[in-house]
């Protein structure tokens, strides 16, 4: 990830914030990945009235990467929010991350809403996650 690369994921995550659906919290999550192709991906926290059907920022801006057909794997996550570094992925989130990382030193930046940020891993957020296609791929 080239300096620039990281401002301009972490500049996306912060517009997404304008977009999330958050009638029950108030507190919106943007999040933005970053493709194998190259691309940016944007997505932002949608709640629902029965509230274990709400969708975290990060699993949208994913499911956004998938539905262009360009990219099934990322290379980089950055979340924004007024919690700035101590807002962390869910457990959802990192467990269904796994399948679309390209690897586990894949970056994930989580900023405030003026861009400050701080830097952590895949791997360091989720050691040991629980992967059946890996074993699968072993028979
Ligand atoms: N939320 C996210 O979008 N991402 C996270 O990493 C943690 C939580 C959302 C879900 C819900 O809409 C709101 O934040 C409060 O939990």
């Amino acid at each position: 990830m080239t300096a620039e690369q990281e401002k301009t994921l972490v500049q996306k995550a912060i517009e997404a914030t304008a977009g999330a659906y958050v009638p029950y919290s108030g507190f919106r999550v943007g999040a933005c990945v970053l493709g194998e192709d190259g691309e940016f991906y944007t997505g932002f926290n949608v709640e629902n009235s029965s509230y274990g059907a709400t969708i975290c920022g990060e699993r949208t801006a994913i499911l956004h990467m998938l539905a262009s057909g360009k990219s099934r794997k990322m290379r980089a996550l950055a979340i924004a929010s007024t919690m700035g570094k101590d807002l962390s992925c869910c457990g959802i989130c990192r467990q269904f991350m796994v399948e679309f990382i390209e690897s586990g030193d894949m970056p994930i930046y989580a900023s405030d809403m003026q861009g400050n940020f701080e830097k952590t891993t895949y791997d360091e957020i989720m050691p040991k996650a629980f992967a059946s296609f890996k074993a699968t791929a072993q028979g």
